[in-house]
C-alpha cells in the first residue's frame, strides 16, 4: 500500500510504556488474584507487542489466546463492521477472559469482539487498552485498564500500525504528513 510522505513525532516514550505496563500488571493482578487460569486474549494485530510485555509482568497462572478481526475501510479511518478472521483456538466457556487491545477510537471494534465473545458465555470479560481516543468514542464501550489516554492523532509504534508500517517501533508516535 502506497502512504503519503510522512514523519513521525514521539508521543509516549519506550521507558514511560515499561513503567505504565508494569503498573497495569500490579492492578490487573490484584484484580485476579485467586483468579483459576486467566485467558489473556490479544486482538492481532495491533496489541502484539503489548500483549508480550503485559503478560510477562503479570504474576497469574495465564493462558494466551488471540483473535483478529477485519474492519473495512482505507488505512486511517476505522470502519463499523469486523469480521473474524483468525479466531481463537481455546474455550472460554466459564473462564476469566482479558481482552488486550492496542487502541479504543470510536469503540466499534471492540463492541463488536465483546459481543462475539459473550456469545461464548465466559465467566466475566475484562479489558485493557493500551491506549484510549476519548473525544473519538462513537460508541458507549469502556476498558476497565488503559495504559494512556490520547488526544485524536494518529499514532505508530509498539506494535500499532501505518499501513503495515512501524509496528516495530519501540515508543509510540503521531503521524504527521509533510507532503
Ligand atoms: P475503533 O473500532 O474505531 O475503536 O478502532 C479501533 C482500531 O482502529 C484499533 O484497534 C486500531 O487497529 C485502529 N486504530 C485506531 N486508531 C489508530 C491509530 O491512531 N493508529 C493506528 N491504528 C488505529
Ligand atoms: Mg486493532
Amino acid at each position: 500500500m502506497s502512504t503519503r510522505p510522512y514523519a513521525i513525532d514521539q508521543l509516549i516514550s519506550a521507558k514511560a510504556i515499561a513503567a505504565r505496563v508494569e503498573g497495569l500488571a500490579r492492578e490487573i493482578g490484584d484484580f485476579y488474584a485467586g483468579t483459576d487460569k486467566l485467558v489473556v486474549v490479544g486482538l492481532l494485530r495491533g496489541s502484539f507487542v503489548f500483549i508480550a510485555d503485559l503478560v510477562r509482568e503479570l504474576d497469574l497462572p495465564v493462558e494466551v489466546d488471540f483473535i483478529e478481526v477485519s474492519s473495512y475501510g482505507n488505512a486511517t479511518e476505522s470502519s463499523r463492521e469486523v469480521r473474524i478472521m483468525k479466531d481463537l483456538r481455546g474455550e472460554i466457556e466459564g473462564r476469566d477472559v482479558l481482552l488486550v487491545e492496542d487502541i479504543v477510537d470510536t469503540g466499534y471494534t471492540l463492541r463488536h469482539v465483546l459481543d462475539i465473545l459473550d456469545t461464548r458465555h465466559p465467566r466475566r470479560i475484562e479489558v485493557c487498552a493500551l491506549l484510549d481516543k476519548p473525544s473519538r468514542r462513537e460508541v458507549d464501550v469502556k476498558a476497565r485498564w488503559i495504559g494512556f489516554e490520547i488526544p485524536d492523532k494518529f499514532v505508530v509504534g509498539y506494535g500499532i500500525d501505518y499501513a503495515q508500517r512501524d509496528r516495530n517501533l519501540p515508543h509510540i508516535g503521531s503521524v504527521r504528513f509533510t507532503d
